[in-house]
């Protein structure tokens, strides 16, 4: 750990992982009333990955971490801090420590952060701040969802949507500063539209006293305001992060937003009147695998050489809360 100000961010590594098992639409057909052909033209997905019982959420987080550090060059011992991207913990006390110890990242301070789809996009605003304050020099961020064990699998508005997968990214302190520009929005009074909610049932202690207990209510959806709401204000924190940044949308390399819908990227790029060819997907083979969908498709693009070091790389998330957000950064260092 250095103790120094006015520090620059970089990205220099990037990893993911997948669960095993492969669910495909036409597997779905046999457990809802859908088929391959009404989810891939209304959704482009083909497939998803889903974890079984015997996987942990931190099994996925520490194999995608792992990639991201040795492509990184830096050992476990180098990392100041963790933060875990996940709105799926395997503890809701927080899985980011658990993380930590299977790496053995001994000198990490390690907590998770809740942002739903956003969840990356904030990981890495959020992780850029501990740099360019000097107070930390190696950040590991990971975003990682399990949403297969909150849907309502007899839902087919929602349950032909998600998948399961971790992705992650090493920010370093660098000169100059890779992080070129941001922006993060949240709207509460649409909460409403997309929560995965607390159900608490009364539980009578004494005569003058009930508490609440419970679980949790499996995810609800209004599908056509979330859609709305991504195609609507996605383009504007894209075009503010820009504008922090002093760049126009025609130095932007790659266009890499949170893989929820191919019609919603579509939309997306239309409006900001980004080439196809420009825009990263995956979700054919993934669908939305909420934090982890933007660290996934980033390091499958790194890994293809299609995203090298250098290039402009416009991101988005959007989802829960609802939240949205932006980045602008640079590939490497
Ligand atoms: O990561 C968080 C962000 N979440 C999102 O980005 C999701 C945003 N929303 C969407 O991607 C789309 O709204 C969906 C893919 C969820 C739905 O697509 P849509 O074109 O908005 O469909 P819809 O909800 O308007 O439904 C159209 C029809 C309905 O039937 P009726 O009422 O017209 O008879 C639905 O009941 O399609 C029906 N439907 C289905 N049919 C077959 C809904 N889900 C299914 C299904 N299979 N899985």
């Amino acid at each position: 750990m250095v103790q120094q100000s006015g520090t620059g961010v970089a990205l220099t590594g990037c990893g993911s992982a997948i669960p095993a098992q492969v669910l495909s639409n036409h597997d779905l057909s046999q457990v809802v009333d859908t088929s391959d052909e009404w989810i891939a033209d209304r959704t482009g997905i083909r497939q998803r990955r889903l974890a079984d019982p015997t996987t942990s959420l931190s099994q996925l987080a520490v194999t995608a971490a792992q990639s991201a550090i040795t492509m990184a060059g830096i050992q476990p011992i180098d990392i100041d801090l963790i933060i875990l991207a996940t709105s799926s913990p395997d503890d809701l006390f927080g899985t980011a420590a658990k993380v930590q110890a299977e790496l053995g990242a001994t000198r990490a301070a390690a907590f998770d952060l809740t942002a739903a789809c956003s969840g990356f996009v904030f990981g890495l605003v959020n992780a850029a701040q501990f740099i360019r304050t000097g107070a930390y020099e190696t950040v590991l961020l990971i975003g990682a969802d399990m949403l297969s064990r909150w849907v309502d699998w007899d839902d087919r508005r929602t349950c032909v949507l998600f998948g399961d997968g971790a992705g992650a990214v090493v920010l370093q302190a660098n000169e100059p500063d890779r992080l070129l520009g941001f922006e993060l929005r949240s709207d509460g009074s649409l909460n409403r539209s997309l929560t995965l909610s607390a159900q608490p049932q009364p539980k009578v202690l004494t005569a003058d006293v009930i508490a609440a207990q419970g679980s949790y209510q499996p995810i609800v959806m209004d599908g056509r305001e979330v859609y709305r709401f991504a195609v609507q204000r996605v383009p504007e924190v894209i075009e503010k992060a820009l504008h922090r940044a002093g760049y126009s949308i025609g130095q932007v390399d790659w266009l890499l937003l949170h893989q929820a819908n191919q019609r919603i990227l579509d939309a997306i790029a239309q409006r900001l009147k980004i080439p196809t060819e420009k825009v990263i997907s995956n979700l054919a083979n993934y669908g939305n695998t909420s934090a982890a969908s933007i660290p996934l498709a980033l390091d499958e693009a790194v890994r293809q050489g299609k995203i090298r070091p250098g290039d402009t790389i416009a991101a988005s998330g959007f989802g829960a809360g609802l939240s949205w957000g932006a980045t602008l950064f640079q590939w490497g260092r």
